[in-house]
């Protein structure tokens, strides 16, 4: 079995997969540096090595120290409005630094990458079918967070070819909820993801949120989202492993359960499951924000033994109410 790098482990969702990896028996180095991510995230077992991902000299360092043929790259900055104002960061963090990794991956002869996409490639889908957005829906990324990242996938489709390095790129649609066992959760504060939102409001002494727009052409006027389960997630990133050690083709994965829930859906669970009453208030639409976008995950489920385990926006929810209550170190 393969050792994998994993870039970013110390973020929400690498600490997560980090943990799926390292429970699936193969040996994981994590790579971080910090600037969002959390040191407690990592295991004490785990070799850590802080910094950049795209320094050849640590790449090389921590490669002759500890040979890995795979990386799973999730490192990168994360926040649309932070893109908005300052493009170039995302530019050179996202896209030339998975360039200057991609380089790394030929002087080590890497076999195998795993990218963090996401369905901010698709930007506002002219005409949504039934069955939501597959793979090959052609991509409009609408901010610079979403063309950092579909910049990133061409290059790693190009790249990778010239260098005969297998690759696949997994779309997150979503992404919530916290491990079932209290220990790992969402923490940058950069990223307001609307189940985190709504924890927190939960959370608060007077539990209330304002809601962006109630005039979409939506079941009840407010965006809609697919929603998947931080873990079920990992789990995705294990199967794409699995798939390309097995001698699987290089691939685009969306990765969502197929369907989509509304803002005031959100509301409503999160003040089910944690027992309080979350006061909404309408206000303006965000620019930017789509009007509903959910996965056709059927490829991935094809492809890969990917089974869903947690396709539940109650347990969703729950998991990050939990999270947000719970006296971790913050
Ligand atoms: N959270 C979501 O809903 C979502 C959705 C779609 C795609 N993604 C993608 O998933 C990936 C992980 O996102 P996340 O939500 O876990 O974010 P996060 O901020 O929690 O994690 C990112 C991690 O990368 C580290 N990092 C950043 N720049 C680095 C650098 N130059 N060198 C080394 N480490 C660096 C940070 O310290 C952090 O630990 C990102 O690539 C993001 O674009 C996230």
């Amino acid at each position: 079995m393969e050792k994998v790098l994993i870039t970013g482990a110390a973020g929400y969702i690498g600490s997560h997969t980090l943990r799926v990896i390292l429970e699936s028996g193969r040996s994981v180095i994590a790579l971080d540096d910090f600037s969002t991510g959390n040191r407690w995230a990592i295991p004490a077992e785990v070799p850590l090595f802080e910094g950049d991902f795209s320094d050849l000299g640590l790449l090389r360092n921590i490669h002759r120290e500890s040979p890995f043929d795979t990386i799973i790259h999730f490192a990168a900055k994360t926040s649309v409005e932070e893109s908005v104002r300052d493009p170039s960061l995302y530019y050179s963090e996202n896209t030339a630094k998975t360039i200057r990794l991609l380089d790394a991956c030929r002087v080590l002869s890497i076999k195998n990458f795993i990218y963090s996409s996401t369905c901010a490639v698709y930007g506002s889908v002219k005409s949504m079918k039934s069955d939501g957005v597959n793979e090959g829906t052609p991509v409009n990324p609408e901010s610079p967070y979403g063309w950092s990242k579909y910049l990133s996938e061409r290059c790693i489709t190009d790249i990778a070819q010239s260098v005969g390095m297998k690759y696949s790129i997994l779309r997150y649609f979503n992404v919530a909820g916290a491990h079932p066992d209290g220990s790992l959760g969402a923490e940058n504060p950069k990223v307001r993801a609307m189940v985190t939102v709504a924890a927190e409001a939960a959370a608060s002494m007077s539990p209330s949120l304002i809601i962006n727009g109630d005039d979409y052409a939506t079941r009840d006027g407010t965006c809609e989202r697919d929603y998947i389960h931080v873990l079920d997630l990992a789990y995705a990133h294990l199967s794409a492993l699995k798939r390309l050690e097995s001698g699987g083709s290089s691939e685009v994965f969306n990765c969502g359960y197929g369907k989509a829930f509304s803002v005031k859906d959100i509301i409503a669970t999160m003040s089910k499951v944690s027992g309080k009453e979350i006061k909404s208030t309408i206000g303006k639409r965000r620019s930017g924000d789509l009007e509903s976008i959910f996965a056709d995950s059927r490829k991935i489920r094809t492809l890969t033994d990917w089974l869903p385990r947690f396709d539940d926006i109650s347990e969703i929810c729950r998991s990050a109410y939990l999270w947000e209550i719970s006296d971790r170190e913050k």
